[in-house]
């Protein structure tokens, strides 16, 4: 018999960027129609460009702090930069970007009925006191330091997805997300694993800010993904927030290490001051996910590593 199922129609804002071409890999893949909205400030055509002849892919090169007008029955916003250097570049376009964006895409959702989801981030936990972080720690963040406009842009775009679903009844979706790594991260946006990837691929030093044992979780983009789509998918009152990210932990120089192990080469470990309001320690508390979606990640930081590491290989020519 002939299936009548209404094909899903979905806007990805940053859809050109790292998460959001992989979600858009994986819509697609399992027969969405995809609307990918991106202004191309960190994201680049190239992580889209073999979408372009699908027929269910459109790309609109837009910024989603102007209003746009859409027909579609789901809403990933992602549209922001994630990497310090490059919120740091313009801070006030970094805040706009969060909370003008979250706006244009909640009235949007609105207008349309559309369920939407908010790609927030650990960062709405500052530094936190509090370890691993649970999802009812309000955080410890710095209004006024110089990563403010990410973390503080964030916090108020989560206020306001909150607000819309309050005062309008919107189907949202709020899910932290904790660092996440893989193929199509950008090359020079100074997060730790592609820094100390592309670093050892091209036999310089690697380096490591402060004494190299503060931790962090790192979440394989497909574990990622995976679980972004089923929160999207899940029930309607479970709006989150959620965390999503992988809780095993490892210091830096414990990353270092396994980088250099995995590449080979003869990089040698510098130390440098470590820059201001960097947390100390990031590890996500997975027990919501694992109720609520039964989600939990899969892929191993080696495995995770092997496979961006190859992608880095051949972007950057260096083998
Ligand atoms: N990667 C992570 O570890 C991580 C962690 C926490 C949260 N996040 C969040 O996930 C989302 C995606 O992150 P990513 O790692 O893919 O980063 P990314 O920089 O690769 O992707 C962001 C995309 O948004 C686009 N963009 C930026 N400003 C825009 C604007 N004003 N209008 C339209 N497009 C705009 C960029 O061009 C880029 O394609 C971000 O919202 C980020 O805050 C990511």
């Amino acid at each position: 018999m002939k299936n009548y199922n209404k094909i899903n129609r979905v806007l990805v804002t940053g859809g050109a960027g790292f998460l959001g071409s992989h979600l858009t890999d994986k819509l697609l893949a399992r027969g969405d129609e995809v609307v990918c909205v991106d202004n191309l400030f960190t994201g680049s055509k190239r992580n889209i460009e073999h979408l372009l002849k699908n027929p269910r892919f459109e790309f609109v090169r837009h910024d989603v702090t102007f209003p746009l007008y859409i027909e579609v029955d789901q809403i990933y916003n992602l549209a922001c930069p994630a990497s310090p250097v490059h919120y740091q570049y313009d801070p006030v376009q970094t805040t706009k970007t969060s909370v003008h964006g979250a706006i244009n895409m909640l009235g949007l959702a609105k207008r349309i009925g559309a369920r939407i989801l908010q790609a927030s981030t650990s960062e709405v936990y500052g530094d936190p006191s509090v370890h691993p972080q649970t999802e009812d720690y309000w955080g410890n963040v710095n209004p006024i330091g110089i990563r403010s406009c990410y973390d503080e842009g964030k916090r108020c775009a989560e206020t306001l997805f909150f607000d819309y679903h309050r005062q309008h009844a919107l189907e949202i979706k709020v899910m932290r997300i904790f660092n996440t790594y893989g193929p199509r991260m950008h090359p020079n946006d100074g997060r730790v694993v592609s820094n100390f990837i592309v670093q050892a691929l091209q036999g310089e030093d690697i380096t490591i800010f402060g004494d190299g044992q503060q931790t962090r979780s790192f979440c394989y983009v497909d574990d990622l993904i995976t679980g972004m789509v089923s929160f999207m998918d899940s029930p309607a009152d479970f709006v989150g927030p959620v965390n999503i990210g992988n809780p095993s932990e490892f210091t830096m120089l414990e990353l270092a290490s396994m980088v250099l192990q995995l590449v080979g080469g003869k990089s040698q470990l510098v130390f440098r001051p470590l820059p201001s309001d960097d947390p100390r320690q990031r590890q996500p508390d997975i027990s919501l996910a694992k109720t609520k979606l039964a989600w939990q990640p899969t892929v191993s930081l080696e495995n995770g590593l092997k496979k961006t590491i190859s992608y880095f290989d051949v972007l950057l020519g260096s083998r």
